[in-house]
């Protein structure tokens, strides 16, 4: 199989970690560092797109970031009308099919309807699927999920591993091959909790602003170097994740 010759990830997922350190390093307020932070997506995207991986997974605000100041919340809200101004066209021109995950009960009719949008000009695209996570939680995943399970009148011994990840937000893709956390922290934050059970973890300095191609492809060369086991004892060269 070509994918096993040439070991690229199917699905990436990004922590995109560090805008406001990037920010505060060239005396400028955290907002500024968002801004990078969007511009930074987007060539991120285009440079997954051109290595053949299909799926990409960001992280651009958790269900924790409301805890932010309310300055900074809205700054955030606000960007996102921005980003999709900026860029959808773009991006829907490149082949990219945007979905957002996450609870999308909290945010503004505007920032709903733009995301909307974005969802419905891209929806039959096919070279790479963007999965924005915006308000979005590892646990609250899960906890919708079960309950949706639970509203479908699902019995018990109904309810197994295969059913519940079809009912999750990220059910349009396979599971993660590669998770990657910019800014230095080494940790989850409620990313993906399920989904990252057998996923590679690479954890970087460099702060999301800064995520060229060079740290893309350093990222991608540490993964192509695991050997993944997926709980057997036969080593198996980084490849997509069985089932995926
Ligand atoms: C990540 O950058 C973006 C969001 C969480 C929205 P941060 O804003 O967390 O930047 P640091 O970690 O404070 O540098
Ligand atoms: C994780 O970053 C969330 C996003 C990148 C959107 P945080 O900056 O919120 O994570 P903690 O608080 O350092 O764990
Ligand atoms: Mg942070």
């Amino acid at each position: 199989m070509q994918r096993e010759r040439h070991p690229v990830p199917r699905h990436v997922a990004i922590v995109m970690d560090g805008n406001g350190r990037w920010a505060r390093k060239r005396f400028m307020p955290r907002f500024f560092g968002h801004k990078q932070g969007v511009d930074s997506l987007v060539r991120c995207v285009q440079a997954c797109s051109d290595r053949g991986i299909e799926y990409l997974t960001v992280f651009a605000f958790s269900s924790e970031n409301w805890k932010r100041p309310e300055e900074e919340v809205s700054g955030l809200l606000g960007l996102v009308l921005v980003a999709v101004s900026k860029y959808l066209r773009k991006l829907a021109e490149k082949g990219v099919r945007i979905r957002i995950v996450g609870d999308r009960s909290a945010v503004t009719d505007k920032v709903r309807a733009a995301w909307d949008e974005a969802e419905s000009r891209t929806a039959h695209n096919t070279r790479i699927t963007l999965s924005v996570a915006f308000n979005y939680g590892g646990r609250w995943d899960v906890l919708q999920a079960c309950r949706r399970a639970l509203a479908q009148g699902l019995p018990p011994e109904q309810i197994d591993e295969r059913q519940l990840s079809s009912l999750m937000a990220l059910a349009h893709a396979p599971d993660p091959d590669l998770f990657i956390r910019t800014g230095g922290e080494v940790r989850v934050s409620n990313f993906m909790l399920w989904q990252i059970a057998y996923s590679e973890l690479y954890f970087t300095e460099c702060l999301w602003p800064d995520f060229d191609e060079a740290e893309l492809d350093a990222a991608l060369a540490a993964y192509a170097g695991r050997e993944r086991r997926f709980g057997d004892v036969a080593p198996v060269r980084a490849a997509p994740a069985a089932g995926g």
